[in-house]
């Protein structure tokens, strides 16, 4: 482990600061330039973000109070993580119903979830209106509730085929929300989009006969409110993994630079960090943690950016000299290479660097490509604390 850390460490302070200065001399130079760095850097921020493109939103939607409520429980106001281990994967995402029919039948258009991301769970949500008034005094006090995965039709009688997913017993007189797990449906979608023909809903009496649906009543999309809207939400996993402080990859540059470090005028995090270095008052404050917002407004991403409006990334800063303290949080390594350059017992060996030592992630609330809100998370994308290394 000593041995990447070190390398890492060296590719941090020091090899990495010469050249990029150059790139950037050159690149301020002329203001078209200047433009073309900016939208590189945005590029890349947004690869840090998981996507190729920003989003296109059209006109302002209201995202659904369950991600807006999921998204406070997960995520302070800064949008970091409260606790890590709240979510099993680290995608949320939700749909609206687009068939929006009469009858309680939905479909849900998937085509933004990537086939790479693994499905944990899948739930449909409707919302339960209260019994209409004349209907109210009516000898069933339970319905049994069954969601049925449609199939496609047979080819000998022309009636639909249909898998029960999901069934239970609610309360007649009840109103809110009542969900409904049918992940193996949705995973089934997912290797064949075509098998997709959305899902059906009925209502039975606890004697087995169906019941009037002006008695048991559902939201739809087309005649209810959108914020009781039918809804889909899947949680997932995109497989992108946490980089931790111990397992980066010497070979891997990006590694590095995973931190949006700078002001988003100025190309990829290693030449900030470098700027840093060469800035002489920079060198006398001992090793520590800075503020270092990064706010998405100014990057032009407040359109598809529900929550958080900006967060608070940190930047660590400062010197690391011989002695070091337990306040700066050495590593044995960084200890010992720091009493090598302070005993010039080698020549060329630097103070060790003043870098993060603990990431934390953060959540971001979005709309994506087809208008569905999202909630992910990413990691590694704020400095919790800094030290010598
Ligand atoms: C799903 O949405 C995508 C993108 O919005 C669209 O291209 C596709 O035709 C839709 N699929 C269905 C079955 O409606
Ligand atoms: C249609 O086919 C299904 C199964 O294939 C069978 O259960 C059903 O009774 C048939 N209906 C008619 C009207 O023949």
């Amino acid at each position: 482990m000593l041995v990447f850390v070190f390398s890492l460490a060296a590719l941090v302070c020091t090899t990495a600061a010469r050249p990029s200065l150059n790139y950037l001399q050159n690149h301020f130079s002329a203001v078209e330039e200047s433009e073309e760095v900016r939208s590189a850097a945005i590029k890349r921020l947004l690869e840090v973000f998981g996507m190729d493109d920003p989003p296109s939103i059209h006109g302002h939607k209201q995202p659904p109070q369950y991600m807006l409520d999921l998204y406070n429980t997960v995520a302070d106001v800064d949008g970091v993580t409260k606790d890590p281990y709240l979510l099993e994967g680290n995608t949320v995402r939700s749909f609206f119903d687009k068939l929006q029919s009469e009858q309680v039948e939905f479909r849900f258009n998937l085509s933004t979830v990537a086939r790479s991301e693994k499905i944990l769970t899948a739930e449909l949500h409707l919302f339960k209106l209260r019994p209409q008034a004349t209907m109210t005094f009516n000898r069933h006090h339970f319905c049994q509730v069954s969601v049925y995965q449609l199939l496609g039709s047979t080819k000998t009688n022309n009636t639909q085929e249909k898998k029960l997913l999901s069934s239970r017993l609610i309360p007649v007189h009840s109103t809110g929300w009542e969900v409904f797990t049918i992940t193996q449906a949705v995973r089934t979608w997912m290797v064949d989009e075509g098998s997709n023909l959305g899902l059906h809903v009925v209502v039975r009496t606890l004697g087995g006969s169906l019941m009037d649906l002006k008695l048991i009543r559902f939201a739809s999309g087309r005649n209810h409110h959108q914020s009781k809207q039918p809804m889909l939400v899947l949680f997932t996993d995109d497989g992108r993994r946490s980089t931790t402080l111990e397992s980066i990859d010497p070979d891997d540059a990006t590694a590095a630079s995973r931190l949006p470090h700078a002001p988003m005028s100025v190309p990829p995090s290693r030449s900030a960090r470098s700027l840093d270095h060469s800035d002489e008052d920079g060198t006398s404050m001992p090793c520590q943690r800075l503020p270092l917002y990064v706010d998405f407004e100014e990057i032009g991403w407040s359109g598809w950016i529900v929550s958080p409006r900006g967060y608070n990334a940190y930047h660590c800063k400062g010197s690391c000299p011989f002695p070091l303290g337990q306040n700066m949080r050495p590593t044995n390594h960084a200890t010992v290479q720091s009493i090598i350059n302070a005993l010039k017992l080698i020549k060329g060996i630097e103070t060790p660097c003043c870098v993060p030592d603990k990431l934390f992630s953060i959540n971001l609330l979005y709309f994506d490509d087809d208008e569905n809100v999202v909630l992910k998370q990413y990691n590694d994308m704020v400095a919790g604390s800094c030290g010598c290394h």
